[in-house]
């Protein structure tokens, strides 16, 4: 047996087996979102589906206060000057870059359409230079989410009470609304500034009202509950805001410290009824378990507190916006960017905002 000598076998080189790419971490999108319809200028960033990273409000209350309501032309004048700074503090404050945001949202109506175009343009300008969709957003659809602000969406029954709305609306989910009823003529909010208007309040009369009525007695005056056997869901303030000024034809002039205050704490008690009364019913109606309120009335504690023993008496749950997103901010708008954003939405950048933009 001759000497075995091996062959030289070839074994194809075996590469090192490779390295597993490294997954790119899947970082929850984020959202920058602009809301000027009035008289806020606001941004805020959002991880979503609901992580809120920052709100910056920039109110221009101060601004319009010596005119008794909000200016349009000073309005928008101011959202141009305060847009850049309240986005540079957003970004600060959520601790990312505009090169981090994956979409850019706006609010486009209902509102002053000189003041919605200053928001709604500069989110434009800021998908179209990063190369990221666009989102429009209707502010009331902000509003009625912006209790579920860290939160998923339930069906639910919501109740705005904004300066410009009373709503009721049945939501199966995002994006699937029955309304239920609305106001027929004056908005809760628009009736308290009206009121406190009439009593020598400065602007905005809501929070000054409340401020007023918490040392006054409901029962004094004997006020209207305008539509409360009606057996719908619509609602009318101004009767009542007639009503008071009747009242305050009455008392003498200039009007006693007690009287502006249970003058104050009677107008909140026949708000408070009516929107507790028919929240009750709509729940009856609708079958909800849950009841969400939202908008600058629900700041409103009077209010906060008649809807939770509404809600206690029909074994439903009562969610109330936080008070820091009840006024307009742009959390709201964000939060709704998100939903939109999940469902691969986006929205064309030539389109219009629309003042009287309805959401249900
Ligand atoms: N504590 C309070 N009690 C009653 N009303 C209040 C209170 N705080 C704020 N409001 C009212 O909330 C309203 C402002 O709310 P919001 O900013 O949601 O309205 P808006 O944006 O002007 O109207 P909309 O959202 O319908 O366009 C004002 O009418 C204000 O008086
Ligand atoms: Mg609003």
């Amino acid at each position: 047996m001759g000497h075995w000598v091996p062959l030289p076998i070839h074994l194809p080189t075996r590469k090192s087996p490779p390295e597993p790419a490294p997954t790119p971490l899947k970082t929850p999108p984020t959202l920058l979102a602009l809301e000027s319809s009035c008289d806020e200028t606001a941004a805020a960033v959002f991880s979503a589906p609901h992580r809120l990273l920052s709100s910056e409000i920039a109110s221009q209350v101060a601004l319009h206060r010596p005119f008794g309501g909000v200016v349009p032309e000073l309005a928008s004048r101011n959202h141009l000057l305060a847009l850049r700074p309240v986005i540079e503090a957003a970004l600060a404050a959520a601790g990312t870059d505009l090169d981090e945001i994956d979409a850019f949202a706006a609010t486009a109506g209902p509102g002053l359409a000189s003041s919605l175009l200053m928001g709604n343009t500069a989110a434009k300008a800021l998908a179209l230079a990063k190369g990221k969709p666009f989102l429009s957003v209707n502010h009331m659809e902000g509003h009625l989410v912006s209790p579920f602000m860290g939160s998923g969406i339930e069906p639910h029954v919501a109740l705005i009470v904004s300066g410009g709305h009373t709503l009721l609306i049945d939501v199966r989910r995002f994006g699937d609304y029955r309304r239920l009823g609305s106001t027929r003529d004056d908005a809760a909010g628009e009736a308290f500034d009206k009121v406190g208007k009439m009593l020598g309040l400065p602007y905005p009369g809501g929070p000054e009202v409340e401020r007023r009525a918490r040392d006054g007695d409901p029962a004094r005056f004997a006020l209207p509950r305008a539509m409360l056997d009606s057996g719908d869901f619509a609602f009318s303030f101004s009767g009542l805001k007639t009503a008071v000024l009747y009242t305050l034809e009455k008392l003498p002039s200039p009007l006693p410290g007690r009287d502006l205050a249970d003058l104050c704490a009677s107008f909140q008690a026949a708000v408070t009824d009516v929107l507790a009364a028919k929240a009750a019913a709509a729940l009856r109606s609708s079958g909800r378990e849950l009841l969400a309120l939202s908008g600058g009335v629900a700041c409103n504690r009077a209010l906060r507190t008649a809807l939770a023993a509404a809600c206690s008496g029909v074994g439903a749950r009562f969610l109330a916006v936080a008070p820091e997103h009840s006024t307009d901010n742009a959390a709201m708008i964000a939060r709704a960017a998100a939903e939109k954003f999940a469902r691969g939405e986006s929205s064309p950048l030539e389109g219009d905002v629309d003042p009287n933009l309805a959401v249900a």
